[in-house]
This record gives C-alpha cells, sequence and structure tokens, in this order.
C-alpha cells in the first residue's frame, strides 16, 4: 500500500521561509506581517503605506516592484493544501461522474412531498450528479399479507421499510451492481465529490484493494453496504484499521455531534488540547442508525431483500441493516465514516415538514441542516450565483467561509490501532 500521512505541512513552511527570505532582501520587516498560519487559511499581510511605517520611498519603490512576487507567494500559501492530494489513480474519476461512482442515485421520496423533490434535485444539480426519484411508500397501505412473519411495528416505520425493500428489488430486478439510496431530506457538504475519493480509498484500503489497482467499482468490490449517511455507527471490534482523513473542514465541532446510540471511539485524534478535531475516520462497521444515505451492492441487496422481507423480520429498516452488519454469519460487510458524510436538512416552516415519519409541532424560523460544516443546502444561493467561498455552519471552527479547495484539503492514510 502507497498510502502515506499528508506531508504539505513541511512543503508550507518551505514557501513561508522563502518568503521571508524575499521579504528580507528588499528590506521588508516581517513583524509587518500579521496572522500568518502554517495552514494557509488566514494569512492576510499588510501592505505598508507610507509614511506611517517609516518606509524610506525608495524602499517603497523597491517594495512595490515585488509586489506580483509577494501575491504569488500569498496565493501559494493559500494553495498549499491541494499539494498533495495524492490521488491520481483512474478509479478515482469515476466518482466525478454523474452518478458519482455508483451504478445509480436513488433518491426515496413520497410522491406527495414535490417540495422535497425541488430541494434535493437542486442540490443534486448543483454537486453535479443525477438522481433517480423512487416513491415512497404510506406504510397503512401495505397490506397485512405482504409483511414478513412477525412483523409488527408502526405504520410509518412500515412504510420506510417497505419503500427501501423496494429498491433493493429495483436493484437485484435490473442488476445494478452497486446504487446509492438517498432519502430526500439528505444534505451532503459542498465538495462531497472529493470527499467520497478520500471515503474510497478508505474503503479500499479495508479491502485490501492496492491504491491502483483496477476495481469494477471505485468503492472496491467487495462490500455489501457503504453507510454514508447515520446517525450512529458501531465498530467492528476485531478490526482495528482506521482510514485518517485529517484537516477536514467539514468534520462538525465535538459539541455538535448529535448521535443516537454509539458512536467510534476517537480519543486517538480528538484531544482536550485540540483547537480545531478536524479528523474523520473510515472503517469497518458493525452497522449504524438512521438511512440518510447508503450505498448497497447487488450482493447487498440481495442478502438484505432475503434477510428483511422473505424470512421472519420484526424491525425498523435501520436495524434490519444493521443487524445484518453486526452478523458475521450474514457475511455482509460494511464500511461507514464518522463523523458521517451525510446529513440531513430540515427546512424553515412547520416542524412537521420535516419528517414523514413522525410529525412535531411547532415552526423553525430559518432552516437548518444537521451534520453538515459546509451543507449544500444551506449555501445553494452561493452555489447558484456561483460564489467562490461557502458558508459554514460552524464558524468558530474550521472557519466561516472557506473555497472549495480549502473545504476538499482533508486528505487521509491508513492507521492501526494498537
Ligand atoms: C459512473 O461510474 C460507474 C462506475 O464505473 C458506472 O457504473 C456508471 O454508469 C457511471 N455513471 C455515468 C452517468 O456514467
Ligand atoms: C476536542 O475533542 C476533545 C475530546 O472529545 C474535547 O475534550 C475537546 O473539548 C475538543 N475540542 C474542541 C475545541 O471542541
Ligand atoms: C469484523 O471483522 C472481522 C475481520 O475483518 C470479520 O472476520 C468479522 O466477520 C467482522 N464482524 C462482523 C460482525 O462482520
Ligand atoms: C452485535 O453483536 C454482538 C455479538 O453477537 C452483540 O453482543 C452486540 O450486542 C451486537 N451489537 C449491536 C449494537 O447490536
Amino acid at each position: 500500500m502507497s498510502l502515506s500521512p499528508a506531508s504539505s505541512r513541511k512543503w508550507v513552511y518551505g514557501v513561508f521561509v522563502a518568503g521571508l527570505v524575499l521579504l528580507s532582501l528588499i528590506g521588508f520587516n516581517p513583524a509587518l506581517l500579521t496572522d500568518a498560519t502554517s495552514q494557509g487559511v488566514s494569512y492576510v499581510y499588510d501592505f505598508p503605506y507610507a509614511p506611517e511605517t517609516g518606509l524610506a520611498s525608495n524602499q517603497l519603490a523597491k517594495l512595490k516592484a515585488y509586489l506580483p512576487e509577494l501575491e504569488d507567494i500569498v496565493s501559494a500559501l493559500r494553495k498549499t493544501t491541494m499539494i498533495d492530494q495524492p490521488v491520481s489513480a483512474e478509479w478515482s474519476a469515476s466518482i466525478a461522474n454523474r452518478t458519482l461512482g455508483f451504478q445509480k442515485v436513488f433518491v426515496l421520496s413520497l410522491p406527495t412531498r414535490p417540495d422535497k423533490r425541488d430541494s434535493i434535485s437542486v442540490q443534486a444539480s448543483l454537486t453535479e450528479f443525477d438522481v433517480t426519484f423512487v416513491d415512497g411508500v404510506v406504510g397503512s397501505e401495505i397490506g397485512d399479507k405482504a409483511l414478513p412473519y412477525t412483523m409488527t411495528g408502526r405504520v410509518n416505520e412500515l412504510g420506510c421499510w417497505r419503500a427501501h425493500m423496494n429498491v433493493l428489488q429495483m436493484i437485484v430486478n435490473q442488476n445494478i451492481a452497486t446504487a446509492l439510496i438517498l432519502e430526500d431530506d439528505a444534505d451532503w457538504n459542498v465538495g462531497l465529490k472529493a470527499q467520497l475519493v478520500q471515503y474510497a480509498r478508505g474503503a479500499r484500503y479495508l479491502q485490501d484493494v492496492e491504491e491502483n489497482a483496477v476495481t469494477r467499482s471505485a468503492y472496491g468490490d467487495d462490500w455489501d453496504m457503504l453507510w454514508l449517511g447515520h446517525c450512529a455507527a458501531f465498530t467492528n471490534h476485531t478490526d482495528k484499521r482506521r482510514f485518517v482523513i485529517a484537516n477536514d473542514p467539514t468534520v462538525e465541532p465535538v459539541g455538535h455531534r448529535h448521535y443516537l446510540e454509539e458512536i467510534p471511539d476517537m480519543s486517538t485524534w480528538d484531544h482536550p488540547s485540540n483547537d480545531v478535531n478536524d479528523t474523520r475516520i473510515v472503517f469497518r462497521s458493525a452497522g449504524g442508525v438512521c438511512t440518510a444515505a447508503q450505498a448497497v451492492s447487488l450482493e447487498g441487496a440481495r442478502k438484505a431483500l432475503y434477510a428483511m422481507s422473505m424470512t421472519p423480520y420484526n424491525n425498523p429498516v435501520d436495524w434490519g441493516y444493521q443487524n445484518l452488519c453486526n452478523n458475521s454469519e450474514a457475511h455482509f460487510s460494511c464500511i461507514s465514516p464518522f463523523p458521517t458524510l451525510f446529513g440531513t436538512s430540515q427546512p424553515a416552516g412547520a416542524l412537521n415538514r420535516g419528517s414523514d415519519i413522525s410529525s412535531r409541532d411547532g415552526v423553525r424560523p430559518e432552516a437548518h441542516s444537521s451534520k453538515t460544516a459546509f451543507s449544500t443546502r444551506l449555501n445553494i444561493e452561493r452555489l447558484i450565483l456561483g460564489a467562490d467561498k461557502f458558508k459554514s455552519q460552524f464558524p468558530w471552527g474550521a472557519g466561516e467561509e472557506m473555497t472549495y479547495d480549502e473545504i476538499t484539503r482533508g486528505v487521509g492514510h491508513a492507521e492501526v490501532l494498537p
């Protein structure tokens, strides 16, 4: 494996030192440079105008002559986060395609919620991928005879379960090798495609696929489910391998990670002394909770349809998947990110607009998005207007506004926990 930790910092220091040397050559006082950070994110330089600076006019003229170089240095500093992007392998190109490297992207959505279809259509279009809508199912319309033996459960959960079974059935019938299944309130970060490339590197590492090996799927060929959008994730305790994506501004601050049940132990990377905890891991998962986004392979779809419809079954759909991921005998291989890559968005307005499986009273005055820092939904206006900076929901974390390159600077490497 040629997976190596990001080492762009040395390069950054190199440029920085070169810049200081240049500045000292032209008699510029480095103390006038303020707030230069090694990340190149908040580099600000004060151009010293005479007379307050006390610079002689010939010094100033010299300095002006060097302005283009200064600009180059500054812009190089801003770009360094990209230098180390090590992915050149051909497989990564397919992730940039119109179905994110899967054969299909399905969106589960009730026909009675065209508003949600509007929203996810625009989001997907701005992220440059195509979705196929699959009608959600109203639980009360499922005949008793169509339920698996032992199935009871609330009617809305039944609808959600059946909608998932319907997509799995389509995948099996149409011989679809891999499909991403999104729920219609899914949201993701600006920069999703670049994030998925890093995620895929992680998934390939966990499947022992060489970095440049040719595989049918960019995500490797030996998985049943990629649980990409969840609200809890269990780890397979016997597999200590982690693919570690460091310095990733799309990671939510610790205090904002609202997950149910279990989440992976992040103590190797998240320390009390960290100003920002910005590490995401990819790991072999023993399942999760919530189904905002999951990729399923053809093999996975067959296994899940068998286990969750054709045999005695009585669980909400996510717990059905969870049991498969956590059952060694099912040979159902699941790979997850933490924090999650897909979250959910909640539009402004009545709270009960958000979910079609539960209802709540009250009004949300402003749209919100869970589990995404640079939410695509919340940046739609900027994306439409062609802005070059996007807004984070967590301004005190990685920074309030960032460019696409900055948002996608996280690069992964392999680690094995003791
Ligand atoms: C994207 O790549 C995948 C994997 O190679 C392929 O199955 C799919 O058809 C491609 N999508 C498009 C729209 O070309
Ligand atoms: C980083 O994570 C550690 C461990 O969870 C926590 O104690 C610390 O407060 C976090 N730092 C920030 C800035 O959130
Ligand atoms: C956990 O990982 C190990 C090693 O990769 C595998 O043998 C085992 O089946 C996995 N457990 C589950 C529940 O999938
Ligand atoms: C996963 O399976 C193990 C072993 O069968 C069991 O002890 C554990 O409770 C299960 N975890 C979950 C979250 O279902």
